[in-house]
């Protein structure tokens, strides 16, 4: 059994105060014990809240990009060890807004995901197809090849610390969702690319979100799709009483 796993992707939004609200806001609409996973991955100046308001609750730290250097002249740039220390147990790499604007390409996105292993963070590495490349009929090429090249070079042990987001490049911050079948087959080729690298043992066990336009109302028959194990939600992760449900859907 899959465990399930819902991460709020905050983006660029929030400053250090609004985390602490928003956090103890998130808090009050959860129970103890939660059957799903939950991550608030913020913005780097709002870790240090994040980490101190989280503290005791089911809630989990993300960061949303690494460096893949362990330190240097790299001006502006965050390390894998720094994440560590300030208490961040995930990171999200490669997401399309960072391979849109920010040059992220496989093989930077490979190379941060293997500094946040060897820095002793986990991992939610984003693939997804463009709204051409879906017209084009290239989504199965498109995912495989993202997910193969961002994990080149990790071992099959490692593996349980990745989690893979489908995220359709289209669907994200659109209102726009993928409907349950593609997300669910866009998630089942993936986990068929992790078994043709690992075997079917590992790609069973691989966690494999859905992203994009994931909200309160879908996130049922979503989460209910065989080979959807969880989200990466954004716009709706900043909203408690949504970011709530979408978890209590699992
Ligand atoms: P969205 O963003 O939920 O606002 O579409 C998802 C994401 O970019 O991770």
């Amino acid at each position: 059994m899959r465990k399930t796993v819902i991460a709020g992707n905050w983006k660029m939004n929030k400053t250090a105060s609004e985390a602490a609200a928003l956090i103890e806001d998130i808090k009050k609409n959860l129970n103890a014990e939660e059957k799903a996973e939950v991550i608030v991955c913020v913005p780097f100046t709002d870790i240090a809240a994040a980490v101190e308001h989280t503290k005791g609750s089911v809630i989990k730290v993300g960061a949303q990009n690494v460096h893949f250097a362990p330190s240097g002249a790299f001006t502006g740039e965050i390390s894998a060890s720094m994440l560590v220390e300030a208490g961040v147990e995930y990171v999200i790499i490669g997401h399309s807004e960072r391979r849109q604007y920010f040059g992220e390409t496989d093989q930077t996105v490979n190379q941060r995901l293997t500094a946040a292993l060897a820095g002793g963070l986990k991992v939610i590495v984003c693939v997804g197809e463009s709204l051409d490349e879906r017209e084009d009929g290239v989504t199965s090429e498109i995912i495989v090849r993202q997910t193969k090249i961002a994990l080149k070079g990790v071992s099959a042990e490692d593996m349980k610390k990745i989690i893979i987001a489908y995220e359709p490049v289209w669907a994200i911050g659109t209102g726009k969702t993928a409907t349950s079948e593609q997300a669910d087959e866009a998630c089942g080729t993936i986990r068929a690319a992790v078994a043709s690298l690992y075997g079917s043992e590992i790609a069973e066990a691989t966690v494999i979100q859905y992203g994009g336009s994931m909200n309160a109302g879908n996130a049922k028959e979503l989460l209910a799709c065989e080979n959807i194990d969880g989200g990466l939600i954004g716009g709706a992760s900043l909203k408690a009483p949504d970011f709530a449900t979408i978890i209590h859907s699992c």
